[in-house]
């Protein structure tokens, strides 16, 4: 595996690949890897020749200052996971390499897919996003990129950007991968006390208990979101430290929030919520 810090020689390496015919895979990360970024990885390794993985703890994407500085780091451990994973490219710039300081700021933003769920409780933080991805897919040139589902917002919004702006990368959204008690796999999970770990489990339990509650229903023609939410919200906060930030039933493909779900219309179950001080996200597809 090449490990490479600067973007010159990133678009070097890649330039003699392309020509060869090699079909770029990339993988964009912030680090602290775990079985649901490698799920990433592995798709991209069967589906092309070459694989980029990028890490970069993105400082434009944090509306918490404190949230960047305790981001997880573990650089070592990183690269032995992706060699072990025969990745060839390791993509690690600098964040003076990504944003110099003399230049001016860039910014993005699709205001009709960031205005509820993260969007609406981390102002800005798409924008970031939107810029360091556009700024990889620029540099790298990859025909397939992979992004988890897990961020489902963040899955919809990058994809939406790479259309409108003509990138000719497919964008890949992968399934979540979760701990063996349905916990989202997430490099914030290793900074949950063992208690709130504990407790952490009851967000994916009540997002699956409202698909069980729609299959209960069968009977009905609709079912009235807010009450969903509100069955799920208290699984998660009664006789707990965890509390509920936002949890929304919305469209899958527009991300407006539905009033109520009705029979063979799909949704999708948002929800972020403070573990004791660690803020976790999950989501799920909805049918009734
Ligand atoms: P990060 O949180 O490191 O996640 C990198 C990628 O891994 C994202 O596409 C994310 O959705 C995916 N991922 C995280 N947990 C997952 C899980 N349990 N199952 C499947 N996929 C999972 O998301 C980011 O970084 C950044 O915003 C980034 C896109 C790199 C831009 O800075």
């Amino acid at each position: 595996m090449k490990s490479i810090q600067t973007i010159a020689e990133m678009r070097e390496a890649l330039e003699s690949k392309r020509a060869e015919g090699a079909k770029v895979g990339l993988v964009p990360t912030m680090g602290f890897l775990h079985e649901g970024h490698l799920s990433l990885i592995r798709q991209s390794q069967q589906e092309c020749d070459v694989t980029v993985v990028s890490i970069f703890v993105n400082p434009t994407q944090f509306n918490d200052p404190s949230d960047y500085e305790n981001y997880p780091v573990d650089l070592e451990k990183d690269l032995n996971a992706l060699e072990k994973e025969g990745v060839q490219f390791a993509f690690l710039p600098h964040a003076k390499e990504m944003y110099p300081a003399n230049r001016l700021k860039v910014q993005m933003t699709i205001p009709e897919l960031t205005g509820n769920l993260c969007g609406l409780h981390r102002p800005g933080h798409f924008d970031g996003v939107l810029l360091v991805v556009s700024k990889f897919f620029n540099i790298v040139q990859p025909h397939r990129a992979y992004f988890g589902l897990k961020d489902y917002q963040q899955f919809l919004v990058i994809r939406t950007m790479a259309r409108a702006l003509d990138f000719s990368v497919e964008v890949v959204g992968c399934e979540t991968v979760r701990e063996p008690d349905g916990l989202a796999m997430s490099s914030r999970n290793a900074r949950l006390s063992e208690k709130a770990r504990e407790h952490a489990a009851l967000i994916p339990r009540a997002l699956n208990l409202v698909q069980k509650t729609l299959q209960d229903r069968k009977a009905q023609y609709s079912v009235k979101c807010a009450e969903l939410c509100e069955i799920a919200w208290d699984v998660i906060e009664s006789g707990t430290q965890n509390r509920v930030e936002y949890m929304e039933i919305v469209d899958p493909d527009t991300l407006q929030k539905l009033d109520e779900i009705q029979k063979d219309r799909t949704a999708r179950i948002a929800t972020a919520v403070f573990c004791d001080g660690v803020r976790l996200i999950d989501n799920r597809p909805l049918q009734f």
